[in-house]
């Protein structure tokens, strides 16, 4: 499989502390990685660090072909490296369609003619509206965000980079606070609808990453303990000894 990711040696110190040390693994193209440890692991600096919002203290990072170490996120961005919005991206007060379509506009560069009513805003409008169509939520389209459910929001911030139509989405708990049943929705809808963007997926529920991932890494303490497919995960002994002994039947 061709690597979209390619992640060499990364290490994070806060002052003496290592929060990450000797980092590395692949995601391939159109791959979904579940990336799962305990709370401290590392996992929150480590999408810092492939987004370039924090620096590493050693290692290289190569996303497309392309040494990723010294572009802007920004740049990554446009290279196709998206994440989540974080919440505060997102305006409450106006519809889920609107959302999307600023995220999108946002995208083309064009973000501040938002209200000049042109045909870029049309296109934005209609892709929106398909996204929102993708993810069985056409009806709600017209919705204020401020009047929609804590997963129907969770499902918006999913789907905002997605607009971006990345080759890879790094997704820090999108399923937090999500029933099993909409977390299921949540994730078959970008593994379905946009099979060729790949995923790094963090989450603390590891039915959910065991579930929709195709390979998972496991890190613990800054450093990776164990990489495989989900059932040569749950057999690993380092793994079951360090962090899902006590998780997994
Ligand atoms: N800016 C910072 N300054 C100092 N220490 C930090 C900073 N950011 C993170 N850390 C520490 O680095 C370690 C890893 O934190 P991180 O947030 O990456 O863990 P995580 O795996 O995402 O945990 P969780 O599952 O709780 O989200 C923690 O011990 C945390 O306290
Ligand atoms: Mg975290």
């Amino acid at each position: 499989m061709t690597a979209i990711l390619e992640l060499r040696g990364i290490g994070k110190r806060f002052g003496a502390f290592a929060a990450l040390d000797d980092v590395g693994f692949d995601v391939g193209e159109g791959e979904a990685v579940g990336l799962i440890g305990p709370n401290g692991a590392g996992k929150t600096t480590l999408f810092n660090v492939i987004t370039g919002f924090l620096p590493p203290d050693a290692g290289s990072i190569r996303f497309a072909g392309q040494s990723m170490d010294r572009l802007a996120p920004a740049r990554r961005v446009a290279c196709g490296l998206a994440r989540t919005f974080q919440t505060a991206m997102v305006f409450p007060g106006l519809t889920a369609r609107e959302n999307i379509a600023m995220a999108v506009r946002q995208h083309a560069g064009d973000g501040l003619r938002w209200f000049g009513g042109t045909r870029a805003a049309a296109a934005a409008a209609q892709t929106a509206a398909r996204l929102l169509g993708d993810a069985g939520l056409a009806h709600r389209a017209d919705t204020l965000l401020c009047d929609m459910s804590h997963g129907e929001r969770r499902m918006i911030d999913a789907l905002m980079p997605l607009a971006l139509s990345p080759r890879l989405l790094l997704l820090d708990e999108p399923t937090a606070g999500l029933t099993r049943a909409e977390s299921d929705r949540l994730l078959g809808i970008l593994r379905r609808n946009h099979a060729d963007t790949a995923l790094l997926l963090v989450a603390h529920d590891i039915d959910i990453v065991f579930g929709h991932c195709d390979r998972v890494v496991v890190m613990d303490l800054g450093r990776v303990i164990g990489c495989g497919t989900p059932a040569e995960v749950r057999e690993d002994a380092v793994v079951r000894r360090a962090y899902l002994g006590t998780m997994v039947g």
